[in-house]
């Protein structure tokens, strides 16, 4: 499903109603050039599920957690891979013990970088900047929540 976007808010909006369909254990793959608005998103999502305090991308930690208590849902795993440099640097992060866990949802930009390393995503949504619009398209890739690795 393919939105078209015109402003940061709506950006957030979108985030926001997405994460009304979160119930834990997904994994969430963010595509898309450096501004094209994946860090906004979480950002909504993360709001939207009661965090309120600041999220920046994870540029130079790899990864920031938020504490949410939401339905069922407790942490918001928010990785960002642009500047990974190994696989060994990623195994390091320990992402597997995250990644499924049905309490935690978990959100990568650059997933590309991992090659594979962090499995199947649940959703991957696609950002687009085309001159002053954006295009936002979510794609379910699985029904179920993400399996352990
Ligand atoms: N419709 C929009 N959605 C998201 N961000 C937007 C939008 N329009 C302009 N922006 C700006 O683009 C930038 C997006 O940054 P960010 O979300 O960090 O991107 P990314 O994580 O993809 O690198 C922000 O500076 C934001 O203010
Ligand atoms: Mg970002």
């Amino acid at each position: 499903m393919t939105h078209v976007i015109r402003t940061e808010q709506e950006t957030k909006k979108l985030a926001g109603e997405f994460a009304q369909k979160l119930r834990g254990g997904e994994v969430v793959f963010l595509n898309g050039d450096l501004g094209s608005g994946k860090t906004t998103f979480v950002r909504g999502v993360a709001q939207s599920l009661g965090f309120h305090e600041p999220v920046r991308s994870p540029s130079f930690t790899l990864v920031n957690r938020y504490k949410v208590s939401s339905g069922g849902i407790n942490e918001i795993v928010h990785v960002d891979l642009y500047r990974l440099k190994t696989p060994d640097e990623l195994r390091a992060l320990a992402l597997d013990e995250e990644i499924g866990r049905n309490d935690a949802i978990v959100f990568v930009e650059w997933p590309q970088n991992a090659q594979g390393l962090l499995g199947e995503s649940t959703y991957s949504i696609d950002f687009v900047i085309n001159g002053d619009s954006r295009a936002i398209t979510i794609r379910q890739q699985s029904l179920t929540p993400h399996q352990p690795m």
